[in-house]
């Protein structure tokens, strides 16, 4: 069974309340039917509700089972308003302002998030990442113990020798554009635990990558791996963590024995972590895109689980990222 096949059989174990902002989105009413139909969660598309069923309509979707949900005409809206008020007043939110953002379908579906009327949120397929994180990391903010929100890429490799039996774990490859090594750190204790949630690998092995291994070369950037690893084995000390290693170090043992002798990661690293965001988004297109892995997407570190779609995704890729975001809910 694949990775997300198994995902798919956790969510629907646990029915989880997923929401979508983008609810008038055509791509997305046809996944909250899907979702319905394989019973993976229960959606709630925000919106107007004569626009959606009109483009339901249009497209042929049957919305039983979906709830419809007007942020305009919504009997939470004034608490939502309200707490949404108290809880960024001290950043320069009037309360009409509050009032103005929880019109916003995005602010209101993270304020649903936030007082526990939804379980997690979706959204992406029009929004860019930055307008989903922005009001996810002010008002959901991250979990405890955890300084920083980040995200994990887990790719499914056709080559099964790789990782956990060809499950990797890449981070970050959305979020921190320029990590310090506090955050190189958690980036890793986080990654590590989106590993166990939702791959399912019961022991990360988390690689700090970087163009050197074990001080092959000298640079300021090779220096900052090596400090971000001291720093990950004081937040996690249980963690299997090493670095830094090169990429064929973490992964192929015969290299990894080689060159990192006696490290209890190299060469059976199924977490990788990149030095910064321009290596970690490069890094995880390489291996889609040549190496034919399929990749899915999931921000970690949030109190509670808000995931971003890329705007090409398809319905396929709602779905997979719904039940995902259920997954993370359950734990
Ligand atoms: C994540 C991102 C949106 C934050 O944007 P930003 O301009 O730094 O946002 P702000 O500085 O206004 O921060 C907003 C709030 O989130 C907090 N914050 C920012 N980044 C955070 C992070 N990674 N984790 C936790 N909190 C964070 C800030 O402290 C701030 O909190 P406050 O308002 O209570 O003080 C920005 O880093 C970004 O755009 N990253 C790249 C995303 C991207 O384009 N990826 C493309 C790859 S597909």
């Amino acid at each position: 069974m694949s990775m997300i096949e198994r995902v798919k059989e956790k969510a629907r174990a646990d029915r989880k309340t997923i929401v979508f902002p983008e609810g008038i989105e055509e791509r997305t009413i046809q996944a909250a039917a899907e979702l319905v139909k394989e019973k993976l969660v229960d959606p709630v598309l925000l919106g107007k509700p004569e626009e959606i069923r009109g483009e339901a309509k249009r497209l042929g979707v049957d919305l039983t089972g979906i709830r419809i949900e007007d942020p305009a005409d919504s009997d939470r809206f004034r608490t939502y308003a309200d707490s949404l008020y108290e809880l960024r007043k001290a950043k320069g939110v009037t309360p009409e302002k509050a009032e103005e953002l929880t019109l916003d379908p995005m602010y209101y579906g993270i304020m649903m998030v936030k007082m526990g009327d939804a379980d997690g949120l979706v959204s992406g397929a029009v929004h860019t990442t930055g307008d989903m994180l922005r009001p996810a990391l002010q008002i959901i903010r991250t979990k405890p113990g955890m300084k920083i929100v980040s995200s994990s890429f887990l790719m499914d490799c056709p080559d099964k020798s790789l990782g956990e039996d060809g499950l990797l774990v890449y981070a970050d490859c959305v979020v921190m554009p320029s990590p310090t090594e506090e955050e190189l750190a958690y980036i890793a204790v986080a990654a590590a635990d989106t590993a166990r949630t939702l791959c399912g690998i019961e022991e990360p092995r988390v690689a700090m990558l970087s163009f050197s291994t074990k001080g092959s070369a000298k640079h300021e950037s090779v220096s900052k791996m090596q400090r971000a690893v001291e720093i990950a084995h004081k937040i996690a000390p249980d963690l299997l963590l090493d670095g830094e290693m090169q990429f064929d170090a973490a992964l192929v043992p015969e290299i990894g024995a080689s060159k990192a002798k006696g490290s209890p990661v190299a060469g059976r690293a199924n977490v990788l972590i990149f030095p910064d965001l321009q290596a970690g988004n490069i890094g995880y297109k390489i291996t889609q895109r040549i190496g034919g892995a399929e990749c899915f997407a999931v921000l970690q570190g949030l109190q509670k689980p808000c995931n971003d779609l890329s705007r090409g995704c398809s319905v396929e890729d709602i779905v997979n990222t719904a039940a995902m975001t259920a997954v993370q809910a359950q734990s």
